[in-house]
């Protein structure tokens, strides 16, 4: 299906990715497909012969940026009349968005969606066919497809889509709407990858769906995320598996102690509570309660008390009282996570919260948001002091984006520590080193290497 319609060897292609890491591992998908049809990865724009928008919509925001940064190239195509601008993505998903883009943007050749990624090759070869823009969005999911090559970013880790879609409908969120429903991946597949990128070096795999508390549901067997974490716990090479992200809804017992017990399996959760309050938990169809969760988290650091454990919330979800926000505030106080992602609601067309009374104004979003991450980064910095002159194990990433002098990586808990070592990169980059952690932080931790394992 790839690899056969190789064209001019010289043409450059890049892709500008927005959103969350299966958008990131969605345009690692279509670089490898690029590459096998003899296109080269350029960082430079004004050299690339195609550009590719991979675009998220799961904010208002993240829309307005894809926007902005599209009206910039009509220049680009003014000068280069030639080169082929496409966007792609979950944004293009939504009703209208294509036709709206055709409109606003004349000047883009291709528009396509999430469930045709593997078509890139075809539509590419319409788009020099045709003059005017060629629109391809699926409303069918369609099954998986398992022979698309991936090129990922050489690194330590690697991320492995195990299922796409989601089933839950969270009032707020526009996920389930422009990546479909739940379909998992067979574990035979997950574990030949996760083999194959074992033994071309890969240290860790990130393993990732919307929610893989419910992996295999859709499957035929017994399959369930636990027995395929314990499955790929098994597979040598690979020193760490992460995943993300975790309902709290679904979260089983069963996993809690496959976390526990699995060697290569990280200590590390993201558990997003989204509200403190129950009564706004219903208003988002989370199915979980505020006393669930709570009593979820008390049961995960029972059998794993060091667990990293992070979370998303979100603050103005409409009727969110002073009091649901202080519930909020409440909860964060007690879990004391050590980290968390917190965003102001996005109203998004199409979603039953959109059509909810009591939206909350700007104004009160923005005053909730600026004061829950003081909160939480006060949390996060005092949850990071406990490890100050304690010994960590890092994985070796790389060098540090600010310091070149510095080397970086990960705790089991999923912490950041940049640190400094008498050794060199190409000496300890993949293994497992000892760290003595000198300066905490809020998001990351500083220390110096003690000793290479
Ligand atoms: N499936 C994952 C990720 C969903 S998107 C999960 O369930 O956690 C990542 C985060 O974006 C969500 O957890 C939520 O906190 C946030 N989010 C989703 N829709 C939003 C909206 N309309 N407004 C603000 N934040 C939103
Ligand atoms: Fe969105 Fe909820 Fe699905 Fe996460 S679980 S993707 S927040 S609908
Ligand atoms: Fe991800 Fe954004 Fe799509 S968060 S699933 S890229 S809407």
């Amino acid at each position: 299906m790839f690899g056969n319609k190789a064209i001019n060897p010289q043409k450059y292609f890049t892709i500008v990715t927005y959103g969350c890491q299966m958008n990131e591992h969605d345009s690692e998908k279509m670089t490898g497909i690029l590459e096998s049809m003899g296109y080269t990865w350029t960082d430079n724009k004004e050299e690339a012969d195609l550009i590719l928008y991979n675009t998220c919509c799961v904010r208002k925001h993240a829309e307005e940026r894809v926007y902005g940064n599209i009206g910039m190239l009509k220049d680009l195509k003014q000068r280069k009349p030639d080169v082929i601008l496409g966007v792609c993505g979950c944004m293009m998903q939504q009703k209208g968005v294509a036709q709206e883009m055709k409109k606003r943007f004349p000047f883009i050749d291709l528009i396509f969606g999430t469930f045709n990624l593997h078509n890139l090759p075809k539509l590419l070869e319409e788009v020099s066919e045709k003059k005017e823009t060629v629109i391809e969005i699926l409303d069918d999911q369609g099954r998986i497809y398992e022979d698309v090559p991936v090129k990922r970013k050489k690194g330590v880790s690697a991320w492995v889509t195990i299922m796409y879609g989601c089933n839950n409908f969270c009032s707020y969120c526009i996920v389930p709407y422009v990546r479909g429903r739940e379909r998992s991946r067979h574990p035979d597949n997950i574990i030949k990858e996760v083999e194959k990128l074992g033994r071309e070096g890969v240290k860790e795999i990130i393993l990732l769906g919307q929610n893989v508390n419910s992996y295999g549901k859709d499957l035929e067997g017994k399959i369930t995320f636990s027995r395929l974490l314990r499955k790929l716990d098994q597979i040598e090479n690979i020193k760490r598996i992460r995943f993300m992200t975790s309902h709290p809804k679904d979260l089983s017992e069963d996993l809690i102690l496959t976390i526990r017990d699995c060697q290569r399996v990280c200590n590390q959760l993201h558990l997003p509570i989204q509200s403190g309050s129950s009564n706004i938990l219903k208003k988002m169809n989370r199915n979980y309660t505020r006393e669930e969760y709570l009593n979820l988290v008390r049961r995960i650091r029972k059998e794993i008390p060091d667990i990293g454990l992070s979370t998303d919330i979100i603050v103005g979800f409409p009727g969110e009282t002073d009091k649901d926000f202080s519930d909020t505030v409440d909860l964060i106080k007690q879990v004391k996570f050590d980290s968390a992602f917190m965003f102001a609601y996005s109203k998004r067309t199409g979603t039953p919260a959109a059509r909810m009374g009591e939206q909350i104004d700007e104004e009160t979003k923005k005053r909730r948001l600026e004061q829950l991450i003081k909160i939480q980064n006060a949390i996060s910095k005092e949850k990071n002091m406990l490890l100050k002159n304690k010994t960590v194990e890092v994985l070796v990433e790389g060098l540090s984006k600010n310091n070149k002098n510095v080397l970086t990586g990960r705790t089991d808990t999923g912490k950041i520590v940049n640190f400094t070592s008498d050794v060199s990169l190409d000496k300890l980059y993949g293994k497992i080193v000892k760290v003595r952690i000198t300066h905490p932080k809020s998001w990351s931790l500083t220390g110096e290497m003690i000793s290479a394992q």
